[in-house]
């Protein structure tokens, strides 16, 4: 009988994460005077153990014991061979999925939320604010913040709050707060209502909301927290891609294929960083991060300076950007919803080391059906997008008659997202297509701004 789940033992555990920093070159974060950014220019935002890791260029970081106490809640998560996915495809590639579902709150989130809160409880603060999209880095936060003894603030997305009561659940549950994005609360948010009572609102907006918040505690005790693009949430999330390296060498087997869905980088990155450090080195192996096509960031926007929020507090970030300003349609994939990427992620698209795709709405939740019914799990809507772009090269494989490895990640459950599921099989769905011309509108945003330079990490 084929090895349907290939397991890891706590004690074979990864016991570091892979930095990718040591491997590729990067342009600056810039501050708002054109020049690089100092980590004293980032310490009221966030606590300076993260900011270290944020800059460091070591290959590899320990894991500290404390984490992965935590960590072994739901770690390691199961390398998952989707044989009934096969079968259905008739395909001679063997898909292989990274469970990272498992986890509490229901996703890869936690790999980050728990070092960060961590790190934030040992330098001294005492609560956490952030801002969430889909609802699940807010509830993985607050999961995190729960498990070191700090209060959590999550501003959330409004289209996802109204769409997800039971992420805020969930968020309380926890013991976090949690209130639609904009809000009231910040001058950000005030703005943003005043523009557009109505609007859906966005994880820029949010991120704007939730800086703000934590900035203007002056007691010093509150940081912000980005579930997502910066490089140390891209550094913890690694522990997926070396857990999965090491289940497929249990089996033999060495993907030829990696995928993951891309919002802001961080379960693509997860995965297929630890992949990239072996491409770079001369190994053969495809590298795909999947977008949907309503919020086309690295298939189609380019490669730029550009803040990571709305409101403009961030630093310029060199990234693939739609325009900090972009609201994106209101697709189901509320954690895909961003107009920026991971500056790694870009970096590596820039590059050409990996190589973007971009899938819709009605696409992505087809094959989320499909998988359901095949492999059991209800996938995440964001999920579904890479698991969409797994089907496609299953389908390629079959074509041209090779028996590929695919590895894919499978980022999250969506036993919260049943809307978009009922939605989609009313055939109450449809796609939101951007025209070429409310891009180039969208990108009037960082006209102004200095340009990346083009580096060449291999
Ligand atoms: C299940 C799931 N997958 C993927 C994402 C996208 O985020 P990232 O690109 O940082 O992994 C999210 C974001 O909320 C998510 O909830």
């Amino acid at each position: 009988m084929e090895v349907k789940n290939i397991m890891l033992t706590a004690e074979e555990m990864p016991r570091q994460w892979y930095n990718i920093l040591a491997d590729i070159k990067m342009n600056p974060l810039l501050g708002p005077d054109g020049n690089p950014v100092t980590p004293d220019a980032l310490a009221p935002v966030f606590p300076m153990n993260l900011i270290e890791q944020e800059v460091s260029t070591e290959r590899w970081i320990d894991i500290p014991a404390e984490i992965l106490d935590v960590y072994r809640i739901w770690r390691p998560t199961p390398l998952v061979r989707a044989t009934a996915l096969e079968k259905a495809l008739d395909t001679p590639a063997r898909i292989y999925f990274k469970n990272e579902s498992v986890s509490p709150p229901g996703s890869h989130k936690p790999n980050t939320a728990v070092p960060q809160a961590y790190y934030n409880k040992i330098f001294g603060i005492k609560r956490i604010t952030t801002e969430t999209g889909a609802g699940q880095w807010g509830s993985a936060l607050s999961f995190a913040c729960a498990q070191f003894g700090l209060e959590c603030k999550v501003f959330m997305v409004r289209i996802s709050f109204d769409q997800k009561p039971y992420r805020k659940s969930m968020m309380e549950a926890w013991g976090g707060k949690c209130v639609p994005s904009p809000s009231p609360e910040t001058k950000a948010g005030q703005d943003a209502l005043a523009k557009n009572p109505k609007t859906p609102g966005s994880l820029g907006i949010a991120i704007s909301e939730a800086v703000e918040a934590a900035v203007a505690d002056q007691s010093g005790e509150t940081r912000y927290s980005l579930g997502s693009v910066l490089n140390h949430v891209m550094l913890h999330q690694t522990v997926i891609g070396l857990e999965a390296k090491a289940q497929l060498t249990k089996v033999g087997a060495y993907p030829d294929v990696v995928i993951g869905c891309a919002g802001g980088g961080s379960n693509f990155a997860g995965l297929a960083f630890p992949f990239a450090c072996d491409k770079i080195n001369g190994k053969q192996v495809e590298i795909y991060p999947v977008e949907p096509a309503a919020c086309p960031t690295l298939t189609k926007a380019p490669f730029v300076y550009d803040h990571g929020d709305t409101a403009g507090y961030t630093p310029l970030l060199p990234m693939h950007s739609l325009g900090h300003t972009f609201v994106p349609p209101p697709f189901h994939a509320g954690g895909l919803r961003y107009h920026g990427m991971a500056p790694t992620v870009s970096q590596l698209v820039d590059e050409g080391i990996v190589t973007p795709q971009a899938i819709s709405q009605l696409d992505a939740l087809k094959a989320g059906i499909l998988f359901s019914r095949t492999e059991g799990i209800i996938p995440a809507p964001e999920t579904t997008h890479a698991l969409a772009g797994a089907i496609a090269e299953a389908r390629k494989a079959r074509e041209e008659g090779k028996a590929k490895v695919i590895l894919v990640c499978f980022s999250g459950h969506g036993l919260l997202d049943l809307t978009a599921y009922a939605k989609y099989l009313a055939g109450d769905l449809t796609d939101f297509e951007l025209s070429d011309e409310e891009i180039v509108k969208a990108e009037k945003a960082f006209a102004d701004f200095p340009k990346p330079a083009s580096l060449k990490s291999r």
